[in-house]
């Protein structure tokens, strides 16, 4: 099959679309055929070298974590989906992605795609729509009523935080810069505080939750806008609880896993059109490394996708 893999860590010219194995179904496991492999930081900080020795990879390594396609073959003992489902999915981490015409996957990894949106957008959804979810949810436990700060609210994971923290009727403040304004109104945000201009401290305060994808200053500048209790929840790796607790609040890292029953859940909100998933660029696989690049800086808004296939 064609494949982008990369055989060295390295800038993004070490992605190369070339033949690679078909892979086996095990036990538990479906094949398909994939239609689009969302694009995510996570592909490039793999692919770069800065994740090395700590996620067991062997190279030469398909990336790319994000699915949807179309199931082809079923391993022994699957009985939860037939031959013909369009799926969508989050891969294992730590095993080739889905920069490839087929991908092997555990069935607890996957669920029915979303019908509202088409193939190729569905691919973009599950890692950070499960990442929002996880976050918002199982780790903050965000309740009606509340407030939440999401930073980095137009990106991948912000923008489906914003819905999902919408849909359960909280008050959303979001950090972005004046371009994202509007987008970030039409999904439902209620105040935006333009990080260009403005210390989001000096005009944010009591919240119950924040959303932090970004890290360092903007971490550590978060603390203060906590409300006695509240919590913050970080995407990046390490834990702050020791600098939570100097701050008389919470704070927790997270890291994504899959889940079919959050998946089944997240497709049945966007097919009834509370959560609209944005797909900024869709790109064909051969220019995987365009993707990343485009990743890279930092300022996409929504999503990237690859396309596989015609
Ligand atoms: N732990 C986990 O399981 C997990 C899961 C998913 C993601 N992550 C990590 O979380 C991070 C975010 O992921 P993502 O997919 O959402 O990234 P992304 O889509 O690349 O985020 C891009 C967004 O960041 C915004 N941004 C950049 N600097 C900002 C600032 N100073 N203040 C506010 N917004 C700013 C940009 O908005 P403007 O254009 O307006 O600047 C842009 O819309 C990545 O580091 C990723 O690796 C971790």
């Amino acid at each position: 099959m064609q494949a982008v893999r990369f055989h060295t860590y390295g800038d993004s010219k070490v992605l190369v679309l070339e033949e690679a194995p078909r892979p086996q179904v095990d036990e538990g496991e479906v094949l398909i055929r994939v239609r689009a492999a969302g694009v995510n930081p996570l592909d490039w900080k793999v692919r770069d070298g800065h994740l090395e020795g700590r996620m067991g990879h062997r190279l030469p390594l398909i990336p790319g974590w994000d699915v949807s396609g179309v199931v082809e073959e079923l391993g022994p003992k699957v009985t939860s989906f037939k031959i013909g489902d369009e799926v969508y999915g989050l891969l294992d981490f730590r095993l080739d992605g889905a920069y490839a015409e087929y991908v092997a996957a555990p069935v607890e990894n996957l669920a029915i795609r979303p019908k509202a949106i088409d193939m190729i957008k569905a691919g973009a959804v599950p890692l950070a729509s499960l990442t929002a979810w996880q976050t918002l949810f199982d780790v903050a436990g965000l309740e009606s009523g509340q407030t939440v700060l999401i930073h980095a609210a137009a990106g991948g994971v912000g923008h489906l935080a914003v819905q999902f923290a919408k849909w359960k009727n909280t008050k959303v403040i979001a950090t972005a810069s004046a371009y994202n304004e509007d987008f970030l109104k039409d999904l439902g945000a209620d105040e935006l505080v333009d990080y260009n201009t403005t210390r989001f401290e000096g005009v944010v305060q009591d919240v119950d939750v924040v959303l932090d994808t970004l890290g360092g200053d903007t971490r550590e500048r978060s603390w203060q806008v906590l409300k006695k209790g509240g919590i913050l929840v970080t995407t990046l790796s390490i834990s702050p609880e020791e600098t939570a607790q100097q701050h008389g609040v919470r704070g927790k890292g997270m890291m994504v896993h899959p889940d079919a029953a959050q998946l089944t859940q997240i497709a049945a909100l966007i097919d009834s059109g509370d959560i609209k998933p944005s797909v900024t660029t869709i790109l064909p696989l051969a220019e995987a490394a365009r993707a990343h690049e485009l990743s890279q800086t930092g300022h996409m808004r929504g999503k990237i996708v690859l396309k596989v296939g015609d």
